[in-house]
């Protein structure tokens, strides 16, 4: 069967690509379109031809999984269909639901006129694959919204909804049914005579552009993406579509295209796409596992983490009630929940009407018994196992049967807290990350009797509540804190043996990082950083230690940004490097007998990242971890790990396994038994091997 349907309505052919899951640009559908469009060309009752998306969407790009296979070369290539599509001696017309997306809105912009239904996205997201649009995207994008917004769509990567993109001109009509109103649309237009002009010949938007325009954006642009190509190379595109002519300016975003697609940064996203989606799958989960309706939720504890769920759960549509003991600690939270939404709203990032509905929502109670009927709680209070059990055990008492119980733990034992309950099957971590609202990352915890239902139940509303998932095993900071330890565990040894917190934190940066880890505690506060690490320090093994510099910092009352002092002293949110410190650092290293010297950046970069790796790895073994990948994800989306370098665990193996082998070595000598070297990463860098094999 062809992945693309041809028939005729009236004098209308209609093309309806069908290849699922999401219509992608695959040898097939470019043949099947190619075909198509000759068919058309010989069909003399044929006027007009419109393009469309079989199922829940139009084109949603190019086949990714076809990328760097012979497939991709099969012809006709996406380029000649647009061609094509764009000189076609009939008129040729995309009708869009679902999302156009990338070479999919690209193949849109060469036929003659686009409609879409109103609940229809466009946007050329590559940007998020460390490429560009390659099939005249940025030539022809440019050319209908002005170059501003061309520069702010294709390096953002946005979806625009259709009333937008019929504002920008993206489309140029709203219907009703994707195919009746394509067709109606391109009839109406044969029958008042409409002449279309090719994007690619509508220069006026494109015309006159000041190069200050191209300075700003690459400066403000330049700033947010942390090292990341892809954006630069987009406005370099944009700029050649105002200077040179049509033909040129495909030729330059041709060979800029060709660059980024042998860039690492392609692989590395890439890879960080399918790891996303992959870490969604549960393999040991029996095939007929039932997924349970969540309709309403509650979140225990109002607090800033606790409203910050309520919010995430309110954003999706799903009645959320927010629990705490007095009405007082409730209107504080309902404030900061406020607060929260008009900085939004405020920042243009959220409509008013969807703050109103959200706020809606939430509803606020000190009743357990309000809870009755809810389909899953999120306990959200202090990380204190008495009170979480009490909490459970009140829980159990009062939901119905079958209710999700979970935890938003970010380091107890799941177990433990399921041990309170009569129905430990229903339990299971939901940890979310600070801010919850923003933070994209819902890190799941199977304890050791959650049911398949609870787990694939809160696997999926993970989509639904705007969230990247992945699944944890049950263990003293799961898959995301647990690593985090050794990366600001070894940024502190750094500091005794030398480096300088300035130098620590602008090596993280300039890996992508979004602050360095030094600032990081200053910004979390050394208090709460104290508080955390108590039970570390009584539990560490025997001949290891960990750098107490925080601690001293501390005790001379630098608990960070909040004081104005912490590593830093601070003037307003200016930081500087602080006399203080030093000493208080060179104490320390004169406490412990540890010699100081000075370090390369490169050395530094290693040191930070490589025993992230080493624990990954750990992970793998013991099986709190799925599959690598799942790490990668964590990460990225957890703690802000630059996508444009696929993860810890990829960036690992781009290293070396053996380099960070070799890293672990010397990590267990100079820091003590738990920095040593795992088992499985041993095993795969003597076998050269990676971490598909493990
Ligand atoms: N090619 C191949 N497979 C794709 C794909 C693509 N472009 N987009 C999605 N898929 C696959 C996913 O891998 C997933 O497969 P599995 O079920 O096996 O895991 C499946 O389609 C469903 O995807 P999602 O789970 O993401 O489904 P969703 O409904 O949440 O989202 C979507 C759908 C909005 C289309 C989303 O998948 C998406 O954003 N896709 C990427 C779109 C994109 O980046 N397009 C540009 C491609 S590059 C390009 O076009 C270059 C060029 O100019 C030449």
């Amino acid at each position: 069967m062809s992945a693309v349907r041809y028939e005729v309505d009236g004098n209308v052919a209609v093309l309806t690509v069908d290849y699922p899951p999401v219509n992608a640009l695959s040898a097939a559908v470019r043949t099947g379109l190619g075909e198509g469009l000759e068919k058309a060309r010989n069909d003399d009752s044929v006027e007009a031809v419109i393009v469309l998306g079989a199922d829940k969407t139009f084109i949603a790009g190019a086949d990714i999984t076809e990328f760097g296979t012979e497939k991709s070369a099969v012809k006709p290539g996406l380029r000649d269909l647009i061609e094509t599509l764009e000189t076609f001696p009939k008129l040729t017309v995309a009708a869009i639901h679902g999302t156009a997306l990338g070479g999919g809105l690209e193949l849109a912009l060469g036929c003659h006129a686009r409609v879409a239904v109103s609940s229809a996205k466009v946007g050329l997201p590559e940007v998020n694959l460390g490429i560009l649009p390659g099939a005249g995207g940025t030539q022809r994008l440019p050319r209908l919204t002005g170059v501003e917004t061309g520069i702010d769509l294709i390096t953002s990567g946005k979806h625009i909804p259709a009333a937008k993109a019929l504002e920008l001109g993206v489309v140029d009509a709203v219907v009703d049914d994707v195919r009746a109103g394509g067709v109606a649309f391109a009839q109406k237009s044969l029958a008042e005579g409409t002449q279309f002009t090719a994007v690619i010949e509508r220069n006026d938007k494109i015309s006159g552009v000041e190069p200050k325009v191209f300075e700003e954006a690459r400066k403000r642009i330049g700033a947010k993406a942390r090292g990341k190509i892809a954006p630069m190379v987009i406005i370099d595109c944009i700029e050649a579509a105002t200077k040179m002519d049509s033909v040129a300016g495909l030729k330059y975003e041709q060979e800029k295209f060709q660059e980024l697609f042998a860039s690492d940064q392609r692989g590395a996203l890439m890879h960080y796409f399918f790891a996303e989606r992959e870490a969604r799958k549960v393999p040991d989960l029996p095939a007929d596992t039932k997924v349970r309706p969540i309709n309403s939720a509650a979140v225990i504890g109002s607090g800033t983490m606790g409203g910050g769920i309520a919010m995430v759960f309110a954003n999706a549509g799903i009645q959320v009630k927010l629990v705490d003991i007095s009405s007082e600690a409730l209107e504080k939270g309902m404030e900061t929940v406020r607060k929260n939404y008009e900085i939004s709203v405020g920042r243009g990032s959220m409509p008013k009407a969807k703050m109103d509905a959200a706020l809606k929502l939430i509803e606020t109670t000190t009743d357990y018994a309000d809870l009755a009927n809810t389909d899953i709680v999120i306990e959200a209070v202090f990380e204190k196992m008495d009170l979480k059990k009490e909490i459970f055990s009140k829980l159990d008492s009062v939901m119905k049967d079958g209710a999700i119980l979970a935890t938003n733990t970010s380091s107890l034992d799941i177990d433990e807290i399921a041990s309170a309950t009569k129905r430990p099957e229903d339990v299971i971590g939901v940890h979310f990350f600070s801010p919850a609202n923003v933070m994209k990352l819902q890190e799941n915890i199977r304890g050791a009797k959650s049911s398949p239902s609870t787990i694939k139940t809160v696997m999926d509303i993970g989509k639904k509540l705007g969230k990247n998932v992945v699944l944890a095993g049950n263990c003293d900071g799961f898959i995301g804190n647990r690593i985090l330890q050794y990366y600001t565990g070894e940024a502190e040894f750094l500091l005794e043996q030398g480096a300088t917190p300035e130098q620590v934190d602008r090596v993280a940066m300039k890996f992508g990082m979004p602050m360095g880890p030094i600032s990081m505690r200053d910004m979390s506060g050394l208090d709460v950083g104290v508080l955390v690490r108590k039970a570390r320090w009584n539990s560490l093994p025997e001949g290891e230690r960990m750098s107490p510099i925080v601690e001293r910092l501390a005790e001379r009352g630098r608990i960070g940004m909040k004081v104005g002092k912490g590593f830093y002293r601070y003037e307003g949110r200016d930081k500087f490097p602080d006399p203080e410190t030093t000493e208080i650092i060179e104490g320390v290293a004169k406490e412990y007998g540890v010699k100081r010297r000075e370090f390369t950046d490169e050395e530094i970069e290693l040191r930070l990242f490589a025993p992230m790796v080493n624990e990954g790895a750990k992970e793998l073994e013991d099986g709190t971890a799925i599959r690598a990948s799942d790490i990668d994800v964590a990460w990225v989306n957890g703690y802000g790990f630059p996508a444009h370098k696929g993860g810890p665990m990829y960036w690992g193996e781009r290293v070396g396994l053996k380099k960070i082998h070799e890293m672990a070595v010397e990590a267990e000598k100079r820091n003590g038994p738990r920095w040593a070297p795992s088992k499985l990463l041993g095993r795969l860098a003597k076998e050269g091997k990676g971490w598909k094999d493990a």
